[in-house]
């Protein structure tokens, strides 16, 4: 392609450190529909012939076809995706194909064929995480009434629903959906016809390119939009945010399998056994979901120390942008689809849960609460009184329900057999009515507003 200044060729290593094809044919569909509305606007605009432009077009479709037909081939020597189509275009068409470069440079060129794909990234991240959020709802709905501990510093804290736990989760997938969908607004703008940085001298209508390509209009400043990733960081942003939530509720998941868990039981599709113990029913999914989360943070690290420093335009650097979005892309992709799986088929086992809610004395919060109701007891004065409860009971060895009206009497005088109405999970979590809380009419409620979010009611 610059035989013209160049009196050598590349050493063996130079073709090696310098090819991207080996990774960025995996952009040759965006980088053929890039080139086609390019050719099509040179046409309209009088900078080619029509003849011209629609022979590149149908060479374009050839190049296509091919593609798809045989994959892309990695030929080390034509460098890149860009590369590579224009050469077997000219293979196809003959010496018209070195037209369809006019006005247009592999700068913006790559990023205008990069932002396209993750457009699509974006768009079929959104549709996954939406599924996930499907699989949420309907097992919250289930499980709106079911008690579980809930837990602050892992330690039994106060009685909360499935159902509402499983609503968090709900809740941060919104906050990424948003975060993917601004990511999208954000990287809208085509950068076609900035050409190598400058811009061009020919009379390119850069709006009619943005159009075609579906972007909301063309990029503002040449040098920043060949040089700018953001659309890619703001992408793995969102992406290791995701992942994160994901690698959250797997960690759940893997405590939850634990035996002296037990709050769930893993689906046979979704665990694997041990080679050598046969008790063994082992999370792998989540612990995978867990350490995907690990790698999606490294490729958006990655990115961000490749981009830092750069001088204004295109350096050879940014070429390395790639392979870390597709493999977060990849890595979140499979998340999403096998922790939707799980949710959707894993066992929980309520009674379990409950068990280990009623524990741990978790509705002690509930009994300094009656006192603040009843009794008209200042709250710190009843978190005290609550503490010496716990410690009687704890000291008895029973819960706080059992604790005897002469026992509560001696604790305190303003305690009677009543409160024990307060004490049972059930009375805790139907109590906590405040907006967001964990009452069954109110879990109840977040999971219709969920339903309506998601188009299901
Ligand atoms: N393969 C290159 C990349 O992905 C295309 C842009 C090359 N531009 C250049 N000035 N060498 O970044």
């Amino acid at each position: 392609m610059w035989g013209g200044r160049f009196a050598e060729g590349p050493a063996a290593v130079m073709r090696e450190i310098n090819a991207s094809i080996p990774f960025d044919k995996r952009l040759w569909q965006q980088d053929i529909a890039g080139s086609r509305a390019h050719v099509a606007m040179l046409g309209a605009q009088g900078i080619v012939s029509p003849a011209d432009a629609a022979a590149i077009a149908q060479g374009l479709n050839d190049v296509a076809a091919e593609y798809e037909a045989n994959g892309v081939a990695e030929n080390l020597a034509l460098e890149d995706i860009h590369m590579a189509t224009e050469a077997r275009l000219a293979e196809l068409i003959g010496p018209t194909a070195g037209r369809l470069h006019t006005a247009r440079s592999r700068n913006d060129q790559v990023a205008t064929d990069f932002r396209l794909w993750v457009r699509d990234a974006v768009d079929q991240v959104d549709l996954g995480l939406a599924a996930f959020q499907r699989a949420l709802v309907g097992r919250a709905d289930e499980h709106a009434a079911s008690v579980m501990p809930g837990f602050t510093h892992l330690q039994v804290a106060q009685p909360v629903t499935l159902g509402h736990h499983l609503m968090a989760y709900y809740e941060m997938v919104r906050r990424d959906r948003s975060r993917f969908a601004a990511a999208r607004g954000r990287l809208n703008e085509c950068p076609l016809g900035s050409a190598a940085l400058a811009g061009t001298g020919f009379p390119i209508d850069r709006f009619a390119t943005a159009e075609a390509l579906g972007f909301d209009r063309p990029t503002a400043n040449s040098l920043d939009a060949v040089s700018d990733r953001d659309f890619a960081l703001d992408y793995l942003m969102a992406a290791a945010q995701a992942a994160l939530h994901l690698s959250r509720l797997a960690e759940e998941i893997i405590i939850w399998a634990s035996q002296p868990y037990g709050f769930v039981r893993l689906p046979d599709a979704y665990s694997t056994g041990s080679s050598i113990m046969p008790q063994k029913r082992n999370p792998d999914a989540a612990e995978l979901v867990r350490g995907h989360s690990g790698r999606i943070t490294g490729c958006l690290m990655a990115l961000m120390m490749t981009m830092k420093g750069l001088p204004l335009a295109y350096s050879k650097d940014m070429q390395n942008d790639k392979p870390p979005v597709f493999e977060a892309h990849d890595l979140l992709a499979l998340s999403i689809a096998a922790m939707t799986g799980m949710i959707e088929t894993i066992a929980f086992v309520p009674e379990r849960m409950r068990a280990a809610a009623e524990a741990g004395f978790s509705t002690a919060t509930d009994l300094a609460d009656w006192l603040v109701r009843e009794g008209g007891i200042p709250f710190r004065e009843a978190h005290h009184i609550t503490g010496a409860a716990v410690k009687r009971a704890e000291a008895d060895g029973i819960a706080l329900a059992a604790l005897s009206d002469a026992a509560l009497n001696t604790i305190d005088p303003r305690l009677d057999g009543r409160v024990r109405a307060a004490l049972t999970v059930d009375a805790s979590v139907a109590s906590r009515q405040s907006h967001g809380g964990t009452a069954p009419a109110r879990v109840r409620g977040a999971i219709a507003e969920a339903k309506q979010q998601l188009g299901l009611a």
